[in-house]
């Protein structure tokens, strides 16, 4: 397993470029099923994840190709509409897929992706609306079996909670399919949008992605296309957060600020100075910061849940108390005990993590629980004098690409090694 030792302690500075999102690539890489023919993604993100995605499209019949940040993916011949119980399992959000399945095969078969460390993640209000879409949906044992025997029929939906995950698969379903499908209680994060904008660049008509009504027109195909994956605003919050916590200047480069409004507000509230030109974002941190009020995740443009990790370990430099709701996941704060083997000092309360005043965190050994939580523990360890061992870094790895290498282009001091 995968170990990171970083030496911290050193304020961070210098500019660094984002990766492209691997919350975007995810859906945007399902979504190439639907083209029987090339497709091109530039900035896609080399991550475990993606790797994960590339395979289970690689099983479904593809041709996948990667030269460095652009992925190629020729899905002429697919023809298979099985994924395996391993490939499930080694990618909770795999369930993106059966939309792009049930269009292109007339079927699908998956296994359920069952709970991960964030907690249980059910897919019933994907089912419900692959069911008014026309899909007909069988449970034997632990499999889900999906056909649709008259095509995908549009239909309008309202979905009880605003997810990511099942407004993406409606709306890959739903671009080629009879008639028109409206979804209202959309998702609105901007991965939507940039999904909806690789459709619509392959002859789709998905309108109104990023507001909370989306509307698909569906189409009788799609054509080979190229697109850029849009930057990672939570790879881009981790890096501004790191060089806060060491009381650094960094710059970053190709992100989207406008996506990352409600974080950039909450740097800006506790004291760091942060500029930005919309592509570029600067911030200059400071030794001490002041409390803000809670942060209460929630479905964007709220402040989101995957960026609460990430904020946490700055708690530990702001005098004063300072709290942060969860509102979406039941298992969010696992990091918590880990964080506060660092001297961190922070209490659970239900769905509410509290802190109550700046402490000096103390460099240790420590294991990541999930992919955002893991990354908590590599901050913390930035301020820390000496010495911290992160282990179970396979969790970063699903979302971060070379964090390592990242942060050492800033200044910092992290080796990788195999234990
Ligand atoms: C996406 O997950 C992201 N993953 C998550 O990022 C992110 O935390 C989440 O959206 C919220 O923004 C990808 O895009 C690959 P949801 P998703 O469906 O689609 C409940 C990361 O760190 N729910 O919006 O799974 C669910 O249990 C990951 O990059 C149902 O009840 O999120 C959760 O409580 C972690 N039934 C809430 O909705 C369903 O059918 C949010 O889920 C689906 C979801």
């Amino acid at each position: 397993m995968g170990v990171f030792k970083v030496k911290g302690g050193k304020k961070l500075s210098g500019s660094l470029t984002i990766q492209g999102a691997k919350n975007s690539a995810l859906p945007i890489l399902a979504a190439t099923l639907l083209i029987k023919d090339k497709s091109v993604l530039h900035n896609c993100p080399d991550l475990t994840d993606v790797s994960a995605a590339l395979k289970i499209l690689v099983m479904l019949g593809c041709v996948c190709v990667r030269d460095d940040n652009t992925v190629i993916v020729d899905a002429r011949d697919a023809a298979n509409f099985e994924i395996s119980k391993e490939l499930m399992r080694e990618m909770r959000s795999s369930v993106v897929f059966l939309g792009a399945m049930i269009s292109r095969m007339g079927r699908a078969v998956i296994t359920n992706p069952g709970g991960c460390e964030l907690g249980p993640r059910p897919i019933d209000l994907h089912i419900s609306s692959l069911k008014q879409l026309g899909v007909l949906v069988e449970e034997a044992d632990d499999k889900i079996i999906c056909t649709a025997p008259k095509g995908i029929i549009g239909s309008e939906i309202r979905l009880d909670f605003p997810s990511v995950g099942a407004t993406e698969n409606i709306i890959i379903a739903a671009c080629i399919s009879k008639g028109t499908t409206v979804i209202k209680n959309a998702a609105k994060e901007p991965e939507i949008s940039d999904l909806a904008d690789f459709l619509n660049r392959a002859g789709g008509k998905v309108k109104g992605a990023g507001s909370s009504v989306v509307t698909i027109e569906g189409v009788n195909r799609l054509y080979s296309t190229e697109h850029r994956v849009l930057p990672d605003r939570i790879v881009a919050a981790t890096y501004l957060c790191a060089a806060a916590l060491t009381g650094g200047e960094i710059r970053l480069k190709d992100c989207n600020a406008v996506n990352m409004m409600s974080l950039l507000d909450f740097f800006t509230q506790i004291g760091c100075m942060v500029k930005s030109n919309g592509k570029e974002i600067c911030i200059r941190g400071k030794e001490i910061y002041r409390p803000t009020k809670q942060i209460i995740t929630d479905v964007y443009p709220a402040f989101p849940t995957d960026a609460g990790p990430i904020v946490v370990p700055l708690f530990s430099k702001i005098g004063g108390v300072q709290s942060i709701k969860e509102t979406i996941f039941q298992n969010r704060f696992r990091y918590i005990s880990e964080l506060n083997k660092f001297g961190a000092n922070m209490r659970l309360e239900g769905d509410t993590a509290v802190s109550f005043g700046a402490v000096k965190l103390k460099a240790t050994e420590v294991k990541c629980t999930d992919l955002r939580g893991g990354a908590a523990l590599v901050l913390a360890a930035l301020c820390c004098e000496g010495e911290s061992i992160i282990n179970d870094i396979h969790h970063i790895e699903r979302g971060y690409c070379n964090m390592h290498k990242c942060l050492n282009a800033i200044g910092g001091n992290a080796t990788i090694s195999e234990v």
